[in-house]
């Protein structure tokens, strides 16, 4: 039975992509999407864009490209902005990265020069080893708020856009804890003219968003919009939200492997995991305020997936160690070592080796692009709040206080599919298949 759907507003006009932090990982996303458009590339790596969705049954082979499914902006729609502490333009920041190849840059450079940041909400007190001169100024946390929603006024005004998404793809604040400013929006909003030292610049980005309209995805641990107050404004103001920090390199391996191992009742003793890495985010990981926060998201991981209260003989106790060394000489070219302690039957135990040579931002910056379209898709929608079927695309998924995160990717797929499929009307997919064989 196909139920009726939900009502999709077109995604007519453009979209504005507005960027937190023109580093490595948007960078690379902007060049992406420009040679793209320009035909020298293929956007491999996004299911937007070449992932297919099954419906209906398997005798009845329909398996449309995602992006033919749902009305998604096309690529040509996109409009680009940012902000950064830097002044330095996308094709200087490229070059700085060094993600990409001088030649591959050399030939997007008109489209990547045209990109200069505004002037960024930042203190060094929230992410200590970086300084820059392109930052606002303002009497209070408040006024700062203000200018960011004039900035996206302007910006929206100025390309002549329909829509827009805002992305924060800068670097991972220090450590904050959930307190009492961050529990109702009239304490936050209290909190900002105080100018309260438990509300980080991230956090006034999302609130100017949220006050904008404008959905908002967290692509860094630190916590943004994942405090109440920001919550209850997503659902007030009816605009999507999704956070925290893209799932790739290390902890995407983990979610792809250790659903493997549970599945097969495989025991774990313990997990190691280390990288090098040697570009500004491994720099500012090397603060250890900064790297808490990341250390934070990247632990939850293995408790949610293996459940050890679920299953106390194969799970209770393991040992779970994750590093980042700051190494230059790699760049962003991040190696991440992983060594695996599992038992199997009669407890005879097994090891695994994993040696990802990795590059972050290629990793990461697909999922820029299709979590600016989801959750452009979602708005139009009329949905609101937190987007859990966008967990597929994070380390630390936001969810309802009430629920645990689920970190499964295999399971994050099926529900992200599954919205897709709601959304449109068509039959939720079990898999039970006992149908074929009546
Ligand atoms: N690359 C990945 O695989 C990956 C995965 C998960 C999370 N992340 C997170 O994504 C973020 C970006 O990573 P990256 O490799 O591009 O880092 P990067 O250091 O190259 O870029 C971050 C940029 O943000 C800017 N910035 C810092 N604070 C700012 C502020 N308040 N306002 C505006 N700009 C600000 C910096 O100047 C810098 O240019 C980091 O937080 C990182 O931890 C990256």
């Amino acid at each position: 039975m196909v139920e009726k759907g939900v009502e999709i507003a077109p995604a007519s006009g453009k979209l504005g992509i507005l960027l937190v932090g023109l580093g490595a990982v948007s960078t690379t996303f902007v060049a992406g999407v420009e040679a793209i458009r320009k035909g020298t590339a293929k956007p491999i790596g996004s299911l937007t864009q070449m992932g297919t969705i099954r419906l209906g049954k398997r005798t009845d082979n329909r398996s449309p490209k995602i992006k033919d499914f749902v009305p998604l902006a096309d690529l040509n729609d996109i409009v680009f902005g940012a902000w950064d502490i830097f002044p330095d333009s996308a094709y200087d920041a490229a070059l700085h990265a060094g993600v990409l190849e001088k030649s591959l840059i050399e030939d997007l450079r008109e489209q990547l020069d045209s990109l200069k940041p505004m002037a960024a909400v930042f203190s060094q007190h929230y992410v200590k080893r970086l300084n820059g001169t392109n930052v606002k100024t303002g009497k209070n946390k408040m006024e700062l708020a203000e200018q960011i929603i004039e900035d996206i006024a302007r910006f929206k005004a100025e390309k002549g856009c329909e829509r827009l998404v805002i992305v924060w793809a800068a670097s991972t604040e220090i450590f904050l804890e959930k307190s009492a400013v961050h529990q109702t929006i009239e304490a936050f909003e209290k909190g900002l003219y105080d100018d309260d030292e438990q509300i980080a610049p991230s956090m006034i980005y999302a609130y100017a968003a949220l006050k904008s309209g404008v959905p908002f995805a967290n692509g860094a641990p630190n916590l943004s919009v994942d405090i109440p107050a920001l919550t209850h404004l997503a659902e007030q103001n009816n605009v999507p939200i999704c956070g925290k920090d893209f799932k790739t390199g290390q902890t995407l391996m983990k979610t792809i492997i250790a659903p493997g191992l549970k599945s097969r009742m495989l025991g774990l003793d313990g997990w190691y995991s280390t990288n090098i890495l040697g570009n500004r985010d491994g720099e500012v990981l090397d603060d250890p305020e900064s790297f808490k926060t990341k250390e934070e998201s990247k632990l939850s991981v293995l408790e949610h997936i293996l459940q050890p209260e679920v299953y106390p003989e194969l799970y209770k106790d393991f040992s779970h160690v994750v590093r980042i060394n700051y190494y230059p000489p790699r760049g962003d070219n991040k190696e991440g070592w992983d060594s695996i302690d599992i038992f199997g039957w009669l407890g005879y135990k097994m090891q695994i080796k994993i040696d990802f040579l990795c590059r972050d931002s290629i990793l990461a910056a697909p999922l820029c692009l299709d979590l600016a379209l989801f959750l452009d898709l979602a708005q139009r929608a009329g949905m609101k709040g937190i987007q859990e079927w966008l967990s597929f695309y994070f380390k630390a998924p936001q969810t309802a206080p009430e629920l645990y995160p689920e970190h499964d990717i295999f399971i994050q797929l099926m529900k992200l599919k599954n919205t897709l499929r709601h959304l449109k009307g068509e039959d939720l997919i079990t898999h039970l298949g006992l149908e074929y064989y009546d």
